[in-house]
């Protein structure tokens, strides 16, 4: 078991990490005298398959619980079942003293944090993430929120779980794709931050495949470390240190964009965007042929894209165009001067974006 502790002063909370930790989440939850009352914001299939353990072992410390069943879909993140959410939480909410357990992976952790920060000016939570993605990533920070038709993550709030309970017995019912999606996430982690988390990760392929557990271990307990560091350092994003968190994002999002959010889930279309950082770090001169190779077979060892497929280079470049426009943000990236070196470089001339851009569809990037 690991414990990793996210300093923010009055509101710091640990990430616990193991195989077979799950027994004593209720013994984690009444140290920290969150509440009597949980209101599980979880989905039909998670309740299925964990439920029954996790009604066991919350009511077997005295805990009272409700279920909350939202659906398993990206749209769940919405105004509309935030608010149907909170109504039912209020109405659970008589005479208790409630809390969140956002049991699932960050559809459901983004959308309970949002309930928690709004519901009566913010009650507590606590993120029990079930995918690998949300446990490197998304039940850490405090980044909570909903979709617009707009876009995404467009109404939330910064607002800080009590704590991070990862089980990693909780993977070895994920499919194999969501696994490489998370695996995007981890190998960006190490591109930006660990040098010997990105040597761990070209050697331990087969058993990350595998579910090992202590493999798994090891890396998510990297990662929380990252992030936990980086979210101490610059918990709002103001300081821009958070922002190397969007290594591979800024064009991932316009990858993810112009193919309808169907062509390429988050973990593909992020990986080819950290296709298009290296490029054009290489263009930049900031990275050396060597390093720029490496970051590129480790994102094909572990099955994700390197090459633009299917979504057409002008819909990717008005999208990043879209997005930046509509944020009014001016151009920045997160590029890399080697593995473990971000450097941030604002105002990229757009002709060598667009050429980053082009070069992914042959997997040019490292090449030349
Ligand atoms: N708040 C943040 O800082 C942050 C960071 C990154 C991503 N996000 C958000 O996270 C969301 C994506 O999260 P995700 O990739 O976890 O997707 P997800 O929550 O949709 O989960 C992916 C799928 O895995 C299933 N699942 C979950 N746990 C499982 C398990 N143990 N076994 C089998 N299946 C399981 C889910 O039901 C779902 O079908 C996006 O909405 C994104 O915006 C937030
Ligand atoms: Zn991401």
């Amino acid at each position: 078991m690991h414990k990793v502790r996210v300093n923010l002063g009055k509101r710091s909370y640990q990430i616990v990490i193991g195989g077979g930790i799950f027994y004593q989440l209720g013994a984690y939850l009444k140290k920290l005298d969150i509440g009597t009352d949980a209101f599980i914001i979880t989905n039909a299939f998670l309740k299925n398959k964990y439920g029954a353990k996790l009604l066991q072992v919350l009511s077997g410390n005295g805990f009272n619980c409700h279920f909350k069943l939202v659906a398993d879909s990206e749209k769940t993140k919405s105004i509309e079942t935030a608010s149907l959410v909170i109504k039912e939480l209020a109405k659970f909410d008589q005479k208790k003293k409630v809390f969140i357990i956002a049991f699932g992976g960050g559809v459901v952790g983004d959308l309970a944090g949002f309930v928690a920060s709004v519901y009566k000016r913010g009650i507590n939570y606590v993120q029990i993430p079930t995918t690998l993605l949300a446990q490197v990533d998304s039940a850490i920070g405090g980044k909570t929120a909903v979709d617009l038709d707009l876009g995404k993550n467009l109404v939330g709030a910064f607002y800080q779980p009590r704590l991070v309970f990862s089980e990693i017995n909780f993977l070895k019912s994920l499919d194999i794709m969501q696994v490489r999606c998370g695996m995007a996430e981890v190998i960006k982690y190490a591109v930006i931050k660990d040098q010997k988390l990105f040597s761990f990760l070209e050697n331990k392929y087969q058993k990350v495949v595998q579910r090992n557990p202590a493999t798994l271990e090891t890396i998510i307990h990297a990662c929380s470390r990252i992030k936990a560091g980086i979210v101490y350092r610059d918990e709002k994003e103001t300081l821009g240190l958070r922002s190397i968190l969007n290594f591979g994002h800024t064009i991932g999002h316009a990858i993810e964009a112009a193919g309808g959010y169907k062509s390429y889930n988050h973990g593909q279309a992020v990986s080819l965007g950290m296709i298009v950082a290296v490029d054009l770090s290489k263009r930049l001169g900031l990275i050396d042929t060597q390093s720029a190779l490496r970051i590129r077979n480790l994102i094909k060892l572990y099955g994700l894209p390197i090459k633009i497929k299917g979504v057409s280079a002008a819909k990717i470049i008005r999208a990043h165009y879209h997005d930046k426009k509509f944020s009014g943000k001016e151009n920045k990236f997160v590029l890399i001067g080697g593995i473990g070196k971000p450097r941030i470089v604002r105002n990229i001339k757009l002709d060598l974006i667009k050429e980053a851009i082009c070069g992914a569809f042959f997997a040019l990037p490292v090449s030349g």
